[in-house]
């Protein structure tokens, strides 16, 4: 067989693996009755189960994908606890495949054009992102600077820009955004993009908002975890980081980015087994992408105003604690900013946005990089949480990515309105 046979059939092989891999995967939504049954969800987010989202209040629903493995045990558990439930997708590989398929069509008919403003027509790579904004310091030289600010595991460059109003004038106020931490969750690099373009390229209708502040924004805090889920269908789920971890002879890839600082790390809400979702990492730190993000946050932290950082999905404006149930006692100025973002949408769009401490209205997660940003200095400290769209909530489609980064554009707009108006 010629070499190029054999590339061909490994090649094939690899793509008859990466289909396999959801292949028969369901997703089910889960709806608890009773405190006890939120308690119950949460458990099995725990032991294994892959939580799209976990809701655990009464009134609200769970999306979970159950392998072919867990199913039996899965649907006893359904039918013992009496859990409320729906079967919202049969066979994940397939719809996976489907929209992988699509995304590719997508990508040739949406090229690069070269220079220039990025369409909201598609989601775009790390390199793409990056080139973007170094296009962008070479148009607004005065107005736009960027730093390298260290490297992924992978040894992806990351780096963070700095939006001004040019007037030169140093040690303004600073909020301080970053996207792109967990890595399946595409619309919030794309949200992300869309606040660096308002504030650059539409300067003239957002000059307020950087009279006395800067903006520092981190566009793809994970890069090669983001990179990793556009390789294919197999990867497309893909959450954490991307160093590898040994557990019993058997590799597991990445430390959860948002359970990795150094703040009550690895109690509640994380977990030591590399294989989790939620995997805590063997120290905190670990990883290099929370290095650059710890380390942007201590040198900002004494003119640091606001952090915000953009996942989705599930409509949350979070705020400390992540770590326990009690509040800090500035929850009020917390909580203001946050309303401020979430009336704001709901008057433009009617989108219901949820607003509260991570614990109290999400789940107890510590060592996330809001609670981090909070203990370091800045006053606020805000993760927002996106709609979701598409089977998975991580799909939101091609054609929806406008209508969801403007309306998340509306809440971060009010919301540092709010912050300019308090401090
Ligand atoms: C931030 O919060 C601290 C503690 O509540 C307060 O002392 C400080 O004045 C605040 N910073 C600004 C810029 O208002
Ligand atoms: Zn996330």
């Amino acid at each position: 067989m010629s070499r190029f046979g054999v590339l061909s059939l490994l090649l094939g092989l690899a793509l008859v693996a990466a289909e396999y891999d959801y292949d028969g995967y369901r997703i089910y939504e889960l709806r608890p009755a009773n405190a006890e049954q939120g308690e119950l969800l949460y458990k099995l987010s725990q032991q294994g189960y892959d939580f799209l989202n976990l809701r655990r209040l009464l009134g609200q629903s769970s999306r979970v994908i159950v392998s072919p493995d867990q199913l039996e045990n899965f649907e006893k558990l359904l039918s013992e606890q009496q859990l409320s439930h729906s079967l919202i997708n049969e066979n994940l590989g397939a719809t996976i495949a489907e929209e992988f398929a699509q995304r590719q069509v997508q990508r040739r008919l949406s090229p690069i054009s070269g220079k220039g403003r990025l369409s909201t027509d598609r989601y775009y790579t790390h390199e793409e992102i990056t080139n973007y904004i170094n296009d962008l310091a070479d148009r607004f030289p005065s107005r736009v600077f960027l730093k390298t600010v260290g490297w992924s595991y992978e040894k992806r460059e990351l780096k963070t820009i700095t939006i001004t109003n040019g007037d030169r004038r140093a040690n303004k106020k600073v909020i301080f955004m970053d996207g792109g931490f967990h890595a399946r969750e595409w619309i919030s690099p794309a949200a992300v993009l869309y606040v660096i373009e308002q504030l650059v390229e539409k300067f003239d209708e957002n000059a307020e908002l950087l009279k006395d502040y800067d903006w520092i924004v981190l566009p793809v805090a994970n890069p090669d975890g983001y990179e990793y889920t556009q390789t294919g269908t197999l990867a497309r789920l893909f959450r954490k980081t991307r160093q590898p971890y040994k557990l019993l002879g058997q590799t597991c890839y990445g430390a959860d980015p948002n359970r990795n600082f150094d703040f009550h790390w690895n109690e509640e809400g994380a977990s030591s087994n590399p294989c989790s979702d939620t995997f805590a990492g063997p120290q905190p730190f670990s990883e290099p992408e929370t290095q650059v993000v710890r380390d942007i946050l201590h040198t900002y932290a004494d003119r640091g105003i606001m952090y915000l950082t953009i996942h989705s999905y599930g409509n949350y404006l979070l705020y400390p604690w992540g770590w326990t149930s009690e509040l800090p006692e500035t929850w009020q100025d917390l909580d203001d900013v946050a309303r401020a973002g979430g009336d704001a949408i709901k008057e433009a769009t009617g989108t219901d946005y949820e607003v509260g401490s991570s614990t109290n209205v999400l789940y107890i997660a510590a060592g996330a990089s809001d609670d981090y940003a909070f203990y370091a200095g800045f006053n606020i400290s805000i993760t927002m949480e996106l709609s979701g769209g598409g089977i998975t909530g991580f799909d939101p489609p091609a054609s929806k990515i406008d209508e969801f980064v403007t309306e998340t554009w509306i809440g971060i707009r009010a919301m540092a309105e709010k912050v300019i108006e308090k401090y």
